[in-house]
């Protein structure tokens, strides 16, 4: 059976100006209890008021709409031959359809109204659900936190309602089509695609199904039907201002009750006398009330007695305002060292759970981030409660973006005779995704600023939005990136501007008045791949400016789907993998996360916990200026650590208490002196820790700098000249040159080589993902080339100095190798670069080897442990860190360069191999080689179990390598600091 195109466009899904059919009208997220529930703390689901419905659902997969059996709906279908599906889930994840990956473009064919039915995954649940006989009477809802598609819903074979907008709830009164006590058939058509899908363009996989909540819950005639609470402050932010608007079902005649509660302890009661009304009001100051905020995360509990029922709820007093161009909290100034957010997990999509989220905010907590952007879309509700009662500030942002059809704040313009922004016919869909968004979660403390979506055409739909949102909402600002060059937002939300581009904004300030909001990046700091260089350098400048508050970054997980290959090695797929070759994807765009798919730490997550750490310090002398950014915490009980370090080992250490610092204010310190009677390498290394010995700061600085000095002797090792090969020889070791290409071939040591790889200036590197983005093959390319062919143009023996020295002609510049050894078998290798003849940068300039693998044992002097890049190293401290080869992969998603250690003074194998460099250099080991981490120009669908692990240790000691950059991975180069320009270099190291 099918249903003909022309038919099809009278379903709800198909048109644009239907977005729900007899749905209730939005509400507040709670759960209707009973008082002795309440009091007994039995959690909502499960309620005598609550039935659950997640679990096992019949269910049947098909690829298009049009195969849908008519009589799906029947009372008498017969479901016995179909398998289930566990709800929540995305039907992808579980194996029915494809998942895709797209950036910006839709997903699916259509006609810019309806996606064409003929290709539109679809699918039936069923379930036969038995409402218990106390329901009897009451009124009964079907609620659905999150349906991703259109929802159809039957019960026993009538038609009840239909749903889209996937990341809202929707609620159905379902009284009248429910026997209680009986088997009722509870039918549902999902279809993947829906004329909204076209406002739900937003960078992640394209999945669908039933992947939230879903359940019935049965109340009174007269129920609580939603809650307003503003809890705000008055009195200088002192005391607390509750206002509760409670709306009934129906009017009441018995009286309602309500109860704020502090830590289980009523601290106020009372009777609401209003009767018979619909909404009643509660308004009643709060003395000296214990304020939220994300430092000070406290909440009271609020319950609502009506009748035999109960409504119990979360109260966090707080402000918030724009004053002085700025954002404030209370009252206060605050900065947002915030992260964007997808609802994504490994294996089962977009389905997370309260678990999930607890992880993330764990790791976030640890690593200084305080806010979140719900990109780009509301979460489930209990996100919200989890951000209430740890603490953390959320931008709430509507479930649209049509970034298909252009952006007005990007190079992207729309056409606004397309643009869906601008089209009246769209308007009620613009509408309703905001006020779901905002009639949900308005009471969350944590919510503090709403968003209208992402990346759209800002037209008229978008000042309705705006617009409708000031007028129901006096207490939060309204931000939209997409309307940065207009006045429908409160703050400047760019994305990826660079940290340049504050200083341009704070030079503006008296030109327009939209250049008078706080400006807070929406999105920065691109974190695809080995990213987030230069973030240092943004918050230099934010911190210096107050107008300029921060920002989030893109962001938290990287959107891997666990898989396996044939060989049965679990990996992580991106766009393009899991059989969707043959689609339009795009490839690892989706995975630009501070964490991998299975919440692993990327170093870059390390180095936001350095930037956006909240106390911060400067040292003149042995005065050391304690700064403290947390807006209400003062550093009460917190220890100062301070260790001197010799080269790399603590040898003193001393701790005090740090005195009692305000918040957003600073004390100085001072240090005892530490005796420094040498010439050694010292570092001061300081750290604080807070009350729960959390280290909430560290730095460390430069006491003493230590000269370099060679240890090569005077003893000059023998030299023999062969026909082709040169032989340095000492007592113990023996390095033998190939006069034709220049290269040391092996390196004998007690009698055996360990050599795998010559010695060779390098230049190159396994391209980032930022370097494709910048199109590192076409605009660096000729230090590929130097890389890959060097041709000997001579090759010198000194006898007499022992000294050899190859020159190569690299293509753009020459390089000469110098090697010397001393009589004890330490050699020195000098590399100049010279005479170059190209304007273009320099990825690298650096010495590659590789020795036998059972080196595979490190220790070295310099910055670590973690990975760290010249860009990127703020957040390693100098020390000496011991680590097997293996330990230096990160094993990002697609297959890149990784792994380096900057600042290095010294390396060691423990088995007998030792580098020296006159330098610091940064150091790099895998037990694989450069070509095994790279693609080439175009991206190969690689992935980490893709990397070969050779039988060596491959060792590459750069002098210089450029930054990683991330200021944005589509173009953006690392900042002109952190680029190697194309000059001569020349640096030396020592080997044993
Ligand atoms: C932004 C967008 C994000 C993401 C990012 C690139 O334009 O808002 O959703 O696509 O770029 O990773
Ligand atoms: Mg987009």
């Amino acid at each position: 059976m099918s249903i003909s195109f022309a038919e099809a466009q009278d379903l709800p899904h198909q048109k644009p100006e239907i977005v729900t059919v007899n749905t209730e009208t939005p509400r507040s997220s709670f759960y209707i209890q009973t008082k002795d529930e309440v009091k007994s703390g039995v959690s909502s689901i499960n309620s005598q008021h609550v039935l659950d419905l997640n679990g096992e659902w019949k269910f049947q997969f098909y690829n298009s709409e049009v195969d849908i059996p008519s009589n799906f709906n029947s009372p008498h279908f017969n479901f016995s031959a179909w398998g289930n599906i566990t709800v929540p889930s995305n039907w992808e994840m579980e194996g029915h359809g494809i998942p895709i990956y797209k950036n910006v473009g839709f997903a699916f064919k259509g006609n810019g109204q309806m996606p064409d039915p003929a290709y539109n995954p679809s699918a039936i649940y069923h379930k036969e659900i038995t409402p218990n006989t106390s329901w009897d009477g009451k009124d009964i809802y079907l609620r659905f936190e999150g349906v991703a598609g259109g929802v159809y819903v039957y019960v026993n074979g009538k038609e009840v309602g239909y749903s889209e907008g996937s990341k809202t709830a929707a609620e159905f009164n379902v009284t009248e089509y429910l026997n209680v006590g009986e088997t009722n058939q509870l039918t549902l058509k999902v279809v993947k695609y829906t004329s909204g899908s076209y406002l739900e363009d937003q960078d992640f996989w394209r999945l669908a199904g039933i992947e939230r909540d879903v359940y019935l819950w049965a109340a009174q005639p007269s129920h609580i039907k939603d809650l307003n609470i503003i809890s705000s402050l008055k009195n200088k932010y002192k005391d607390g201002d509750l206002n509760i608007e409670i709306t009934l079902s129906k009017p009441n005649s018995s009286k309602l009750k309500w109860e704020l509660l502090e830590n289980g302890k009523i601290i106020k009661s009372k009777t609401i006398a209003q009767v018979n009304k619909t909404i009643l009001k509660v308004n009643e100051t709060i003395k000296s009330v214990k304020k939220w905020s994300a430092e000070t995360s406290n909440l009271y509990d609020l319950v609502i007695y009506n009748g035999e029922e109960a409504v119990k709820t979360k109260v966090g007093f707080r402000t918030v305002e724009i004053k002085d161009h700025t954002l404030q909290v209370n009252g206060q100034y605050l900065l947002v060292k915030g992260v964007n957010l997808h609802d994504h997990h490994m294996t089962r999509g977009h389905t997370v759970t309260r678990e999930d989220y607890l992880e993330d905010f764990a790791i976030m907590k640890a690593h200084n981030i305080n806010a979140i952007r719900c990109s780009h879309y509301p979460k489930p509700s209990f996100f919200y409660e989890l951000c209430d009662s740890l603490g953390f500030y959320v931008v709430d942002e509507a479930n649209i973006e049509a970034h298909g059809f252009g952006n007005d704040s990007q190079y992207y313009h729309p056409d606004t005779t397309k643009s869906l922004g601008y089209l009246p016919l769209w308007e009620k869909q613009h509408m309703e995704r905001t006020i779901r968004m905002y009639e949900r979660d308005k009471n969350h403390p944590s919510v503090i600023i709403w968003s209208l979506g992402n990346e759209n055409g800002n037209g008229q739909n978008f000042y309705k939005t705006y617009d409708w949102l000031k007028e129901n909402d006096k207490t939060r600002p309204v931000q939209s990136e997409s309307a940065n060059h207009f006045t429908n937002t409160d703050i400047s939300a760019p994305m990826y501007n660079i940290a340049q581009s504050g200083l341009d904004y704070v030079r503006d300030f008296d030109k327009e008045p939209r250049f008078q909001r706080p400006y807070i990046q929406c999105e920065y700091a691109h974190a695809m791949g080995n990213s987030v260089g230069d973030l240092k350098e943004y918050w230099d400048i934010y911190r210096a400016h107050k107008i300029l508050q921060g920002g989030f970054i893109w962001d938290w997980v990287d959107q891997g789907i666990l898989t396996k290959n044939e060989k049965g090695e679990e990996f992580f797929a991106y766009g393009g993998d899991l059989r969707a070759s043959r689609y339009p994807n795009d490839e690892n765009f989706c995975a630009n996360g501070l964490v991998n798919a299975d919440r692993k730490i990327k170093p870059s997550l390390l180095e936001v916990k350095k930037v956006y750490q909240n106390i911060n310090f400067t040292l003149s002398e042995n005065k050391l200026m304690v700064n403290n950014e947390y807006s209400f915490l003062a550093t009460t009980n917190y220890t100062l650590k301070y260790q001197l370090k010799e080269n790399g080992r603590v040898v003193d250490e001393k701790k005090m208490k740090l005195p009692r610092i305000q918040p957003m204010s600073e004390k100085s310190v001072t240090l005892q002196q530490f005796a420094i009677d040498n010439e050694e390498e010292q570092f001061l290394y300081v750290a604080v820790y807070n009350e729960k010995n959390e280290l909430v700061g560290e730095e460390e600085f430069l006491i003493q700098e230590k000269k370099y000095v060679s240890q090569l002797s005077d003893a000059k090792a023998d030299v023999e000249m062969l026909n082709n090969e040169v032989i340095l020889k000492s007592n113990t070791t023996q390095w033998i040159f190939s006069k034709t290409s220049g290269y040391m071939v092996a390196w004998m040591k007690e009698g055996k080589n360990i050599l795998q790889r010559p010695f060779k200036p390098t230049f190159w590197r396994a391209p980032l993902d930022n370097d494709l983005g910048f199109q590192i093959y076409d605009t660096l390319g000729v230090w590929k080339k130097a890389n890959d062919f060097q041709k000997l143009l001579s090759f010198e023996v000194n006898s007499s100095s022992g000294k050899i020295t190859a020159l190569f002609d690299v293509g753009v510049a020459k390089v000469n190798m110098i090697y010397q050894m001393d009589d004890q078998g330490l050699l020195r290798i000098t590399m100049d670069l010279f005479d170059i003849t190209t304007n273009n940068h320099i990825p690298r300039v650096g010495i590659n080897y590789a020795i036998d693998e059972k080196f595979n044992q490190v220790e070295f002097y310099g910055k670590g442990p973690h990975e760290n890049y010249w860009d990127r190293k703020t957040s390693a401290m100098m020390g000496i860190y011991q680590l097997n080869v293996s330990d230096f992969d990160f094993e990002y998603i697609r297959p890149q360069e990784n792994g380096a250690r900057a600042d290095v003074r010294y390396v060691k194998f423990t088995n007998g191999h030792s580098i020296y460099g006159e330098q610091p250099f940064l150091f790099t080991t895998h037990h694989s080689v450069l070509g095994d981490y790279q693609d080439g120009p175009k991206k190969g669908q690689r992935h980490s179990t893709d990397i070969i692990k050779r039988p060596l240790t491959d060792i590459t000691i750069d002098h210089l390598q450029m930054g990683v950059g991330g200021d944005y991975s589509w173009g953006a180069w690392p900042i002109p600091k952190y680029l190697i320009k194309p000059q001569d270099y020349s640096f030396s190291i020592e080997l044993k």
